[in-house]
């Protein structure tokens, strides 16, 4: 298939989901992100978030056809035969980095999703190194992740998506309990990357800080959608859906940079 470069990263069309339990979560959700776009999504607590998080590259839905609605990425269908080649170009990081890492060591857990790809020999060492050093965490690379401090595991976590090179780099609340320098180095390593994001948090001037663009995922729809700066300082959709700034905090102080 040619991708061209308007086909967006991700396409996400009528998307409704029940859990097995009868609980509907998702009641019919549309998004497009477009190719290098940083799209927050936001929410409060239940809004389906995660379970959305979950559809993108089949962990939930499971491309068997059952569900309702569809997920494109970069083009290509979320559905079975195609999920060894989605879970390549969605690389999601998950709120905790412990369901992330595995392995012995740090390198291992960066090489394993490149190493399951066919990549090997010296190609393999240097995809490896690489994603290391664009998180800061080159010098770790022989430690074992359970010896390592949450902030220090989060920054693996992304090096092992990073490290497959993905079309879409997805993180789930990727900015808790984190502290405040780490926090900010997080964002300077987010803001360095050419690749399309899409962020799910709870940590408003985060958003603000790195996403041009919101969406509000609220009661399993998408209920807003605009620049992160315009949402947040429309008092009755903040209102509505839950969402609170931190105590003196002014969205309007806020100049984004790219
Ligand atoms: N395994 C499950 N079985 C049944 N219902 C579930 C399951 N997981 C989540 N839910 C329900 O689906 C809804 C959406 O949950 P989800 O975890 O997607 O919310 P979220 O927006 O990620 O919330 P949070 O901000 O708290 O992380 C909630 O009402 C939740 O109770
Ligand atoms: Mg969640």
């Amino acid at each position: 298939m040619t991708l061209s470069l308007e086909t967006p990263s991700l396409e996400v069309s009528g998307l409704a989901f029940a859990y097995p339990d009868g609980h509907q979560a998702l009641f019919g959700v549309d998004l497009t992100v477009r190719r290098g776009e940083r799209v927050a999504l936001l929410g409060p607590n239940g809004a389906g978030k995660t379970t959305l998080v979950l559809h993108l590259n089949g962990i939930l839905g499971g491309g068997d056809g059952s569900g309702v609605g569809s997920v494109r990425v970069a083009g290509l269908p979320v559905t079975k035969p195609n999920l060894a080649e989605v879970r390549r170009r969605v690389g999601i990081v998950f709120q905790d980095p412990d369901d992330q890492l595995f392995m012995p060591t740090v390198r291992e857990d960066v090489a394993f999703g490149p190493a399951a790809a066919g990549l090997r020999g010296a190609a393999l060492e240097e995809r490896v190194h690489a994603a290391l050093e664009r998180v800061g965490m080159a010098d770790f690379a022989d430690r074992p992740p359970h010896h390592l401090s949450f902030g220090q595991r989060r920054r693996v976590a992304v090096a092992t998506v990073l490290a497959m090179e993905p079309e879409i780099l997805v993180l789930d609340e990727p900015s808790s309990n984190l502290d405040p320098a780490s926090r900010r180095e997080l964002a300077d390593i987010l803001r360095s990357l050419d690749v399309t994001v899409l962020m799910v948090t709870h940590d408003l001037p985060y958003a603000l800080e790195l996403c041009e663009r919101s969406v509000i995922l609220s009661g399993g729809v998408i209920a807003a959608d605009g620049p992160t700066g315009e949402l947040l300082c429309d008092e009755d959709t903040m209102r509505a859906h839950r969402l609170e700034l931190p105590f003196g905090f002014d969205p309007r102080s806020v100049v984004m940079g790219r």
